[in-house]
């Protein structure tokens, strides 16, 4: 009897320990943090360590895929009417990013590279060859905004212009348009301006090359700043405009990442495209092989124009001037070039934008950019940054062919530069979320384990109970 009791009570004393101590566990957050400090140690970059490997060259496939926007009606733009557009694409580029000229500085806190980006045509996963022909704006044309008060020179390139039979519209292939064509016009401006280039292209003198250096900060100090951008050419990642804006149509972003383990901080991105940081706030909660993930995406204050938003007074160029929300004058970056940036399909931009140009159709899960990590390693899973560039097609009193066409933002060409983690290195983060999971749910296991062993004591001590009651005992009860 004895021996019995002291069974029961010692069940009802573990449950108790192991309720205690699983709240206790769960309440000081001790397990999930101790799993973080050992990611932590791991996440630095220095000679040899794995995640040094990753960063130098990136195991998992970079994909650039073009999408252009073909005019189906240009005599009818010349008179006045909205222009129609098809999207035509993908086609596709593989993309070699590796870091070269690696060198480490200040005792291993940072670390200076530069970024060479290489571009592969990918026929089977292209809707053609680089050889379709698109239908677009003459942007070289269009540079003669520039000498719009210039009458002898602009007389010159009209003349010039209807001699070679060029006009407002070009067609022009795929390849030419990205990667550069010799263009007449530039040619001829070239008499007044030497230091201009004849070659146009959006991508001109972008494959193989680099834009320039970069620092990182290896995280050794603190993993929160595991290659996360310090300067860029010698400036602060952070500030508004670099002195280099050109890299905002030819450069791609120097992404960096950085271990993100909540839900309400912000991401920071570096984009050289921008020429400046942009965020990127949680929205959910998505997986990414088999991997659970955050997705972070720029909010649409990032966008918003100045009415709605003051912090980007700096979109606005020259200062003052405002082409509303959603896009951002790059103007100076091109040789005055009217170029203008947005989300493809004019996504999160004035509804006007969308209204001007008939094809145009955006949809969030297409044209959103969107960041998905792994909130435990900071590791990113998913990738895809994408944006569209226009041209700011306006009336230029000195030349007769655009005497009646509207003043348009028009769609040239949109970009997604996406990546989605590899297999082998997927297994090996499930393999730390497996471990990740079992560890953190300890504490949980503690409790309902403490949970059985109280139920088995309530009913072992009711058992106990049951036979010391008589039935004299229990006989008002009922009757009452
Ligand atoms: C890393 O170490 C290897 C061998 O020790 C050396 O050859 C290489 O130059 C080092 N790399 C950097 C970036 O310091
Ligand atoms: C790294 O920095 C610490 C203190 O800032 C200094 O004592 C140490 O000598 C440095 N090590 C090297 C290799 O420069
Ligand atoms: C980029 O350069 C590489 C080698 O320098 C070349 O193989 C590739 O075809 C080029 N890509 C384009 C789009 O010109
Ligand atoms: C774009 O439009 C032009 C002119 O109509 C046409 O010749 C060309 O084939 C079109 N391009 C594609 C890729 O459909
Ligand atoms: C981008 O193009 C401009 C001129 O077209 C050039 O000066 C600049 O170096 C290029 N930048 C990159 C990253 O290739
Ligand atoms: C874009 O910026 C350039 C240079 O700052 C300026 O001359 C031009 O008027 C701007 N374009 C528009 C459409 O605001
Ligand atoms: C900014 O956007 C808001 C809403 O889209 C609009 O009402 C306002 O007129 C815009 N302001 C400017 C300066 O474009
Ligand atoms: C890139 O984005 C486009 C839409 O902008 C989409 O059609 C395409 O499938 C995306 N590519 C990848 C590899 O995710």
């Amino acid at each position: 009897m004895f021996l019995k009791s002291c069974c029961i009570y010692s069940t009802g004393v573990f449950s108790m320990l192991f309720l205690i101590v699983g709240i206790a566990l769960v309440l000081s957050n001790v397990f999930p943090q101790s799993v973080q400090s050992i990611v932590k140690k791991d996440v630095v970059l220095k000679n040899g360590s794995e995640a040094f490997e990753a960063w130098e060259s990136p195991p998992a496939p970079i994909y650039m895929q073009f999408y252009f926007f073909n005019l189906t009606n240009p005599l009818e733009v010349l008179d006045g009417e909205k222009p129609a557009v098809v999207e035509v694409g993908p086609y596709t580029y593989r993309e070699y990013r590796p870091m070269e000229q690696v060198n480490f500085q200040d005792n291993g806190t940072k670390v200076a590279a530069v970024n060479t980006k290489t571009y592969i045509f990918q026929q089977n996963m292209s809707r053609g060859p680089e050889s379709d022909l698109i239908r677009t704006v003459n942007i070289p044309a269009i540079v003669k905004m520039m000498f719009k008060n210039h009458s002898v020179m602009a007389n010159l390139i009209s003349s010039y212009m209807k001699f070679e039979e060029e006009g407002l519209f070009t067609t022009r292939t795929v390849g030419e348009l990205l990667w550069g064509y010799e263009d007449a016009v530039l040619k001829a401006l070239q008499i007044i301006k030497p230091e201009l280039d004849d070659v146009f292209g959006l991508f001109y003198k972008n494959n193989a090359s680099n834009d320039g250096e970069y620092m990182f900060f290896t995280g050794q100090q603190n993993y929160k700043d595991f290659a996360r951008v310090d300067t860029w050419n010698g400036e602060s990642s952070l500030s508004w405009w670099t002195s280099d804006e050109c890299n905002m149509i030819n450069g791609t972003n120097g992404a960096s990442f950085h271990p993100v383990v909540t839900k309400t901080e912000a991401l920071y991105m570096f984009s050289s495209d921008l020429c400046r940081s942009l965020y990127a706030l949680y929205e959910d909660d998505v997986t990414v092989k088999g991997i659970s993930a955050y997705r972070f995406v720029p909010p649409s204050e990032v966008f918003a124009n100045m009415t709605v938003n003051p912090a980007n007074a700096g979109f606005c160029v020259p200062a003052g001037k405002c082409l509303g929300s959603g896009v951002l004058n790059v103007s100076v970056c091109k040789q005055g070039a009217p170029i203008i940036m947005s989300s493809p399909h004019f996504y999160q931009a004035d509804e006007k934008l969308v209204k001007d140009i008939i094809g145009m159709k955006p949809k969030k899960e297409h044209h959103e950019t969107a960041i998905d990590i792994n909130p435990l390693t900071g590791i990113i899973l998913q990738a895809a940054k994408r944006l569209q560039v226009n041209v700011y097609v306006e009336k230029i009193p000195a030349f007769s062919q655009t005497e009646n066409v509207r003043t348009v933002i028009f769609p040239v060409m949109h970009l997604n530069e996406s990546v989605v983690i590899d297999d082998m290195s997927a297994k090996k983060l499930q393999a730390i979320a497996t471990v990740q999971n079992v560890v953190e749910n300890v504490p949980f296991m503690l409790i309902g384990l403490g949970i059985i062993l109280g139920g088995v004591f309530m009913l072992l001590m009711c058992r106990l109970k049951v036979p010391e009651a008589t039935a004299a005992e229990r006989q008002p009860l009922l009757s009452s």
